[in-house]
């Protein structure tokens, strides 16, 4: 093997024993030590105390992904989450994206259980969720609010494009097109929901100023010890593409410094630990439609 004076050797070796082992798929074994030094000529002992090497093969060592996660913090884990998962489809891994019975959903399974314990205990007329996109998110809620017995989702998104299903003639999902911080929506949406318990999902537009309008605009219809969640807040905390410092957590804060009707259920969405809306779920303690 021949070194670049110019580079540091121990790295140099490092490189070139990852490189062998990327090229023919291997594990990280003894064996595969061997045959790397004997093809290069250098000693076992300079993979075996060169201080690269430990971290990198473990990458390439056969074990399962908890074994690999588990040796991230959670910030770093979240992070792993939203890009190869939660974010999958855009990041060209469709595959990995979450699904529930077959549809493309961008949420976390743990926040999906929030909601279906959310929902069984608030029992809403009304799931109206602000940003559908494929879609997927509005047959998880259907189903849950099918499996209840009662309630309807109104999904709202300002181009429905990329709707993956139509919604079934006399089902329980209502798709309207438009921005939700059009009087044109507030007023369609006023007339459907006039005297419902609503359960208001955000999760359109999550610059801030957007979030806070919707807030304003769309937090009036939700009844006392009903909920309205802020998603995504998470965003504002490991900053998020496409959103690094103002999002909807900033939206939340201000608009919780402008109402007393509100408090945060910390417990819900983190009694699974991953949330993606921590502080995201707010519970009316005051005022709002009888
Ligand atoms: C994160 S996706 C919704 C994902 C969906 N709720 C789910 O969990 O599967 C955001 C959606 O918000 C929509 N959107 C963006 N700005 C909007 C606006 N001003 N009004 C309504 N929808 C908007 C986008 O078109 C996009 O489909």
């Amino acid at each position: 093997m021949k070194f670049d004076p110019s580079a540091a050797t121990d790295t140099a070796i490092a490189k070139a024993y990852i490189a062998f082992l990327a090229r023919d798929q291997r594990h990280d074994d003894h064996a595969a030590r061997a045959e790397f030094c004997a093809k290069e000529n250098v000693a076992p002992k300079l993979l075996y105390a060169n201080p690269h090497i430990k971290a990198i093969a473990a990458l390439y060592a056969s074990h399962t992904n908890i074994e690999r996660t588990a040796d991230m913090t959670l910030r770093e884990y979240l992070r792993y989450h939203y890009y190869y998962i939660h974010q999958a489809y855009k990041y060209g891994l469709p595959e990995m994206q979450q699904t529930w019975l077959g549809h493309h959903i961008i949420k976390s399974p743990s926040d999906c259980w929030a909601y279906q314990e959310l929902i069984w205990r608030t029992k809403p007329d009304i799931v109206l969720e602000l940003g559908i996109m494929f879609g997927g998110a509005s047959v998880f809620f259907a189903h849950v609010l099918e499996l209840v017995g009662h309630g309807e989702v109104l999904g709202i998104d300002i181009s429905l494009k990329n709707l993956k299903h139509q919604p079934k003639e006399g089902g329980r999902i209502t798709y309207l097109e438009g921005d939700s911080g059009s009087s044109a929506i507030l007023d369609e949406v006023a007339r459907r929901v006039a005297g419902k318990n609503v359960l208001v999902i955000a999760d359109s537009d999550h610059e801030k100023e957007h979030v806070l309008k919707e807030l304003r605009l769309y937090s009036r219809f939700v009844r006392k010890g009903g909920y309205y969640v802020v998603e995504d807040t998470l965003n504002d905390l490991m900053g998020f593409h496409p959103v690094p410092n103002e999002g909807p957590l900033a939206a939340m804060r201000q608009f919780m410094a402008e109402t007393n009707e509100f408090e945060i259920d910390r417990r819900l969405p983190e009694k699974y630990l991953m949330s993606l809306s921590p502080d995201g779920f707010l519970r009316r303690v005051k005022g709002g439609p009888a």
